[in-house]
């Protein structure tokens, strides 16, 4: 496999320019020797220039929630992946368990967007997951299979920029993650779909666990075999909770 954990935050809708930049000052010398895992903070639109310049010439890789697949035009309120790479962000989240519950997404239209953000040089992190109904009536494999296979409809070529979260929609936010050995199941399941869509390039793809990661319980997740990185939202908010993920994850980087 071959590629460094990802370690990735998503800060969903908190914080103000100067709490990025505060949040920055706090967190940079914390993970400033750590170069073995990759790190990336996914804050608010309105925060990404305050981030970009913080962490200008650091390891620290900024990337956006989400996005919208048209370039320009008349969107009231979106934001265009053209827009996001000027900005400066190397990925986008997409197809995040609230845009799809809270806002309705589809995965027809997540994977508009994953194409749009691919076509402008940007890698994705498409997020999957099950509901808490979908995993009691015995859906989750059918649920993650159709979230993958309409979500990357069109790109299998492509799959080398891309990541997959599995955040199980129960886990989010919830302070209960999912059991290290449940996820590890999801994520090989996962890996299985992806090398039917694209054998050469599905090893390469880092499947991240999503899902009330915090400094307690990342090293049982991260030592998982299929468990390539983790997304992380609580818990990312705070400067000295991330680095202790980050730092669970370079260490666990020297044995991987
Ligand atoms: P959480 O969120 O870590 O707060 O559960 C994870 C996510 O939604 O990406």
């Amino acid at each position: 496999m071959g590629e460094k954990l990802l370690i990735a935050g998503n800060w969903k809708m908190h914080k103000t320019p100067t709490e990025t930049v505060e949040y920055f000052k706090e967190f940079l010398p914390l993970v400033n020797e750590v170069n073995n895992v990759e790190v990336l903070i996914c804050p608010p639109f309105i925060d990404i220039p305050a981030a970009v310049k913080t962490t200008e010439g650091s390891n620290i890789q900024i990337g956006a929630q989400n996005c919208y697949f048209e370039k320009e035009g008349a969107f009231t309120g979106e934001i265009s992946p053209v827009m996001l790479k000027a900005a400066g962000c190397k990925y986008v989240i997409l197809g995040h368990s609230e845009r799809r519950h809270i806002f309705g997404e589809s995965n027809e239209l997540i994977n508009k967007k994953v194409i749009s953000a691919l076509e402008e040089g940007l890698k994705v992190i498409l997020c999957v997951g099950e509901t808490l109904e979908e995993r009691e009536s015995g859906l989750t494999f059918t649920v993650i299979e159709s979230q993958l296979r309409l979500g990357l409809s069109g790109v299998e070529n492509f799959l080398d920029r891309i990541e997959i979260a599995y955040e199980p929609v129960w886990a989010i936010g919830t302070g209960v993650a999912a059991k290290p050995e449940d996820a590890e199941e999801v994520h090989k399941f996962i890996y299985q779909i992806l090398n039917e869509l694209n054998s050469n390039q599905a090893g390469n793809i880092r499947v991240l666990y999503g899902g009330s990661v915090k400094p307690s319980n990342a090293e049982a997740i991260l030592s998982q075999p299929h468990i390539k990185g983790v997304l992380v939202g609580g818990a990312s908010l705070k400067p000295n909770d991330f680095a202790q993920i980050v730092k669970i994850g370079a260490k666990l980087a020297e044995v991987k």
